[in-house]
């Protein structure tokens, strides 16, 4: 039997397969349960903090929802509001936050803030976004893939376009290799994820049985794919200035309706974390397409507002799968 009690969830490779399928199984219980009225609180009088360094709409939602249908408190901290970073350090946070919360959700820059949290506090850690991870979403994205597909897991093959050197594209690399399944990247190589984390993958895969494709040829990458995800093309913390020559390298990357063709599959389903820049109803999205006289950014608005489109299920999917991470590590 599997227990995680107690446990943090830092990055995918914290767990084995066997634990993030427990952690799926867990989450299609609870969606379903929620759906028919019957869901019963589990986590009664416990109090999380989340903690936000920075701006964040489904992650801080999702734990919020998740901890009200089950039962808990939580406290929300956002850019500013406590004292980390400016006269106290992330170890005595953790201490006293620990001594007050059951559990602690941050999200920041580095990995290394996440880590030192769980190191300090003495209570399970969820990394709710850093630069180098993003694992609530890569668990969403593996439930939301197997709850529309026929396939088992292993044998789903989705293909991630764009800047792989993000978050979102280490994550999904990392929760792949871990499943077993068929992860193919398209990016140009200076966007691909890090050696030491492609090493690590390519080492997991061989006893996971993953297929790991790495390429800067679209063509090649997609073809077959049941999924295609993508993510904004510059992340939060990134400069402004990033955007010019991203845009120069990523959109031959950009998913558009021959980039669904070419998978050659008529099933093909796209998905995004969001939030997107796929059309000029924001600020920096407008500004973006007017300084660059595009249409469009990572992803074309007829992609994402197709039929193949699963983008809205996949960010109601947080809720489900956040709650499951919180109900397995902090039930009594
Ligand atoms: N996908 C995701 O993490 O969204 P938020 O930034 O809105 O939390
Ligand atoms: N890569 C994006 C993901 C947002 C959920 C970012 O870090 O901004």
């Amino acid at each position: 039997t599997i227990d995680l009690r107690g446990r943090s969830y830092l990055s995918e490779l914290d767990f084995t397969a066997r634990e993030i399928q427990h952690l799926l199984d867990l989450a299609a219980d609870l969606k379903t349960a929620r759906r028919a009225g019957t869901e019963r609180p589990r986590l009664t009088g416990k109090h999380l903090a989340l903690i936000f360094e920075k701006t964040s709409t489904r992650t801080r939602c999702a734990f919020e929802v998740a901890a009200a249908d089950q039962g808990a408190a939580t406290t929300c901290l956002g850019p500013g509001d406590t004292h980390v970073g400016t006269k106290e350090s992330i170890a005595d946070t953790a201490r006293v936050l620990g001594r007050m919360f059951d559990g602690i959700e941050y999200r920041g820059s580095a990995q290394s803030l996440v880590t030192e949290l769980a190191a300090h506090s003495g209570v399970p850690v969820y990394n709710g976004l850093t630069d180098t991870a993003h694992p609530t979403q890569s668990l969403c994205d593996v439930f939301t893939m197997h709850e529309h597909s026929p396939k088992p897991l292993p044998d789903i093959s989705y293909c991630y376009l764009g800047d792989a050197r993000n978050n979102m594209g280490n994550s999904l690399l990392s929760m792949g290799a871990l499943l077993g399944m068929d992860v193919r990247i398209a990016a140009p190589r200076s966007l691909w994820p890090e050696a030491a984390l492609v090493t690590a993958c390519r080492a997991l895969a061989e006893s996971s049985g993953a297929r790991i494709t790495l390429t800067e040829d679209v063509e090649t990458a997609v073809r077959g794919a049941d999924f295609l995800h993508t993510d904004v093309w510059v992340s939060m913390g990134e400069p402004a200035a990033a955007w010019r020559e991203r845009i120069e390298l990523l959109m031959p990357y950009q998913v558009t309706d021959k980039t669904l063709a070419a998978t050659g599959n008529p099933d093909v389903k796209f998905m995004h974390c969001l939030p997107s820049l796929h059309d000029d109803r924001t600020a920096l999205g407008r500004s973006l397409l007017d300084l660059y006289g595009l249409s469009a950014l990572e992803v074309t608005d007829d992609v994402f507002s197709s039929p193949a489109s699963l983008v809205f299920d996949q960010a109601e999917n947080r809720l489900h799968t956040i709650k499951a991470v919180l109900v397995a590590t902090l039930e009594d």
